[in-house]
């Protein structure tokens, strides 16, 4: 099914921070590579609770207070810490405030370092509102104070090569990704939970938009490889490569549930209508991506989240140390 390297290609030798590592794709990613026998460490200042169990200690720390001495041993740090709510950061002005300071602040941390590379969250937001496949190379056009947050960390990125040339910064380009211990109030989750709950899958607006989903565990993969290039692209889209719309999600997760039905609620500011992501990029530079079934991936989380509500009910789940 796929052609990408990942763990035989994975440096074992390196030592990664993450921050956000209590995060959903934080604590995915950090399982993953410990599994490949890389020295994982992580930060959160866990102002977003974790919504899975976390695979190994997370240290409790604001990126914000990180020196380049906390950083020393470490080859690569991947950033994933982000305040990363659409509708939020129009409702909260230091989203983005918050988002951008911790940002910069990673890149200055890292530049006064001795580590090598700099892995940054990006997201498909910044592409906004555009017909057909979003290319790394398209005019950003964000949307919301967080798609403008993540536009200038990329910018600043550029500053700090500049600054740092004999460093590697690089951008993952994340589109939507989706898991059983994702937080509910994203797309896949919020319906999941939906159908169990009071069967009712609310969809913002006709459910006509469209969006590139990726499981974790083909997402993580695709990171691993990324983190595993003998140099890292600066910026790479990682996604699926499918567009499927949203009403299209809420009537495959009623089949798998074999329960729910559909309601629409008002639309959210400034949708973006469609992400889909061209996969040209990584596949020239990494092979062809994990190409995971949505059906079966949604499959798995129905599962997945089924066993994580029936056991988060019987236990709570792990904390900070
Ligand atoms: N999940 C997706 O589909 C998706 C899509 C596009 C981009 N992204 C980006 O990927 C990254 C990870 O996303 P996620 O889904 O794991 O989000 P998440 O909300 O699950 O995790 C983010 C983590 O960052 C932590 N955090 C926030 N600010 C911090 C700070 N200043 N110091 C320390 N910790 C802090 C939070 O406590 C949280 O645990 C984010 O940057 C997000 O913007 C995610």
């Amino acid at each position: 099914m796929s052609t990408v390297k990942t763990a035989s290609t994975v440096k074992t030798a390196s030592t990664v921070l993450i921050t956000g590592a209590a995060g959903f794709i934080g604590r995915n990613l950090a399982a993953h590579l410990s599994e490949q026998g890389v020295r994982v460490f992580g930060v959160d200042n866990f102002c977003v609770p974790p919504t899975g169990p976390l695979p190994l200690p997370v240290e409790h720390r604001d990126v914000r207070d990180l020196t380049p001495e906390d950083l020393r041993g470490v080859d690569t740090v991947v950033h994933l810490a982000a305040l990363k709510s659409v509708p939020g950061s129009f409702h909260d002005p230091a989203n983005l405030t918050h988002n951008l300071g911790t940002d910069h602040h990673v890149l200055a941390v890292f530049a006064a370092s001795d580590a090598r590379r700099l892995l940054l969250a990006g997201t498909c937001e910044v592409y906004g509102q555009q017909v057909g496949h979003n290319r790394e190379d398209d005019r950003l056009r964000p949307r919301s104070p967080y798609a403008v947050g993540k536009a200038a960390t990329e910018m600043l990125a550029d500053v700090y090569r500049s600054l740092a040339p004999e460093k590697e910064i690089g951008v993952a380009r994340f589109f939507n990704t989706y898991g059983p211990d994702e937080g509910a109030d994203a797309v896949v989750p919020a319906f999941l939970d939906a159908v169990h709950e009071d069967g009712v899958c609310r969809i913002e607006g006709d459910g006509e938009q469209a969006r590139d989903l990726t499981h974790i565990g083909d997402m993580v993969r695709m990171l691993a490889t990324v983190l595993a290039a003998d140099r890292l692209p600066e910026v790479v889209n990682l996604g699926s490569g499918q567009a499927t719309c949203v009403r299209e999600i809420a009537e495959r997760i009623i089949e798998i549930a074999g329960t729910g039905r559909i309601e629409h609620v008002a639309s959210r500011p400034n949708e973006i209508h469609s992400f889909l992501a061209d996969m040209g990029r990584f596949r020239a530079l990494f092979g062809a991506g994990p190409g995971r079934d949505l059906s079966e991936g949604l499959a798995a989380a129905h599962r997945g989240r089924l066993l994580l509500t029936a056991r988060r009910d019987a236990e709570p789940t792990a904390t900070a140390r």
